[in-house]
């Protein structure tokens, strides 16, 4: 079995071999933002354009065509998150909208007074749906997590939890310091107390396997231009509650999920996208995550082939991310916000929050890319995170994001122009 190594997949992403407008090569750690597409992505758009673009439910060949390739997508996103069936996935322009189409669902079947727990640790997009629904008379509940090392305070859930308790809303994982959420406990407390969870898996996906069934939550929702495909949101949810809730519809849309979820004429181009960026993920555990194979019993075929791809990242990412902190430990008054103890670097994606003294995050993010490097300043849309760290004033943070194609040299490249200022 070849051991992975990113120089094997590389030239299937052409957007990595690009340079800059000085003709230098670009070194894009801006994955949690969003990460670039294979070939195999962009070929399957191409083609849903020349082969296949019509609308839905017709008789014709294109249209045909076209309901395939939704079928396919759903059947794709199904085996990707472990879900039951492809009927529980709903796709969406992204997950912040889905977010928005749920929570007000959800409010239709509340009360006033009734809560909802939300987290400081995540981003807006699963806060601002859930404080929005205030306006009806919902309570909402802030959860705190600890400034040392970025984690939830577990204990203070069951505090928050009470007979009101509607849902838990929390990230799977922090796409501003990186911390993975332990949302198993998480819903497994929730649901004690009669609490429904929704789990905003954007930042997780990208560097973790994700089995639905395992985490055991109500909602789970991810969006697919994080992990190597096109702009597409997608929301998993039980069959018996996305059949039971009052979604806002059209009247002559499908009365059964998935399709009384899925507003409007759908991203058709970027659902057969979608399927292909699985694909691609499920090549990869074939090729180089076989070994992985014992940590995953009772899974075969594609669903298989994609926990072993997923595996395949989360370790090179983390090899990847030990060999970057080492180097940030180099660098006098660098300060990394979250997990830096390198027993619980399974407990953190390879997201790094970092500030130097003397230079504002938004000046070393223009100053990276002079060189070609792609970062992010400020509070990436976790306003919450930043506030909490008392950083917003200060221009937030420092955001680089490393994804599996990222390498040793251009790790290196960064630490070298970090340790020059
Ligand atoms: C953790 C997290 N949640 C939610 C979102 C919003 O996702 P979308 O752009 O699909 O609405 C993002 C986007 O960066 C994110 O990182």
């Amino acid at each position: 079995m070849p051991i992975f190594n990113p120089a094997q997949i590389r030239h299937f992403f052409p957007a990595l071999s690009q340079t800059d407008d000085n003709g230098q090569p670009l070194i894009l750690f801006d994955g949690p933002g969003g990460t670039q597409v294979t070939q195999g992505v962009i070929d399957a758009m191409r083609d849903y354009f020349i082969r296949r673009n019509a609308n839905t439910h017709a008789p014709f060949t294109t249209s045909q065509r076209t309901d395939e390739t939704m079928t396919a997508a759903h059947e794709a996103m199904a085996d990707f998150l472990n879900a039951p069936s492809p009927d529980e996935i709903v796709f969406g322009p992204n997950m912040t909208t889905l977010t928005f189409a749920l929570s007000r669902a959800l409010a239709r079947t509340w009360q006033p007074g009734d809560e909802v727990i939300v987290s400081r640790l995540d981003h807006d997009a699963n806060i601002a749906p859930w404080l929005a629904l205030q306006e009806q008379g919902i309570v909402i509940r802030w959860w705190d997590f600890d400034t040392a090392d970025c984690t939830l305070k577990l204990d203070e859930l069951d505090g928050l939890l009470n007979e009101r308790t509607r849902l838990v809303a929390v990230g799977g994982a922090s796409n501003a310091v990186g911390t993975v959420n332990p949302v198993g406990e998480i819903t497994r407390r929730a649901h004690e107390a009669g609490a429904l969870v929704f789990v905003d898996a954007v930042h997780l996906a990208p560097h973790f396997p994700i089995d639905v069934q395992a985490i055991d939550c109500d909602f789970l929702a991810c969006s697919v231009y994080k992990f190597y495909g096109p702009h597409v949101g997608v929301l998993w949810g039980r069959y018996e509650l996305l059949d039971s809730l009052p979604a806002y519809k059209v009247r002559p849309s499908d009365p059964q999920p998935p399709g009384k979820w899925m507003t409007g004429t759908q991203n058709h181009e970027g659902l057969a996208g979608t399927a292909a960026a699985i694909d691609y993920l499920a090549w990869l555990g074939e090729e180089y995550g076989r070994d992985h194979a014992p940590r995953f019993p009772g899974f075969s075929g594609r669903r298989l082939a994609l926990k072993q791809g997923m595996a395949v990242i989360a370790a090179y990412e983390r090899s990847l991310f030990s060999y970057m902190l080492d180097g940030f430990e180099q660098i006098p008054g660098l300060t990394l916000y979250g997990i830096s103890d390198r027993r619980r670097l399974d407990q953190r994606c390879p997201t790094a929050a970092i500030r130097l003294p003397n230079h504002s995050p938004a000046e070393l993010s223009a100053r990276l890319s002079q060189h070609g490097i792609a970062t992010y300043a400020g509070h990436m849309y976790a306003l919450a995170v930043i506030e909490h760290l008392n950083l917003l004033e200060k221009g937030g943070v420092l955001r680089v994001g490393l994804s599996h194609y990222n390498t040793r040299d251009e790790v290196d490249t960064l630490l070298g122009l970090l340790g020059d200022l």
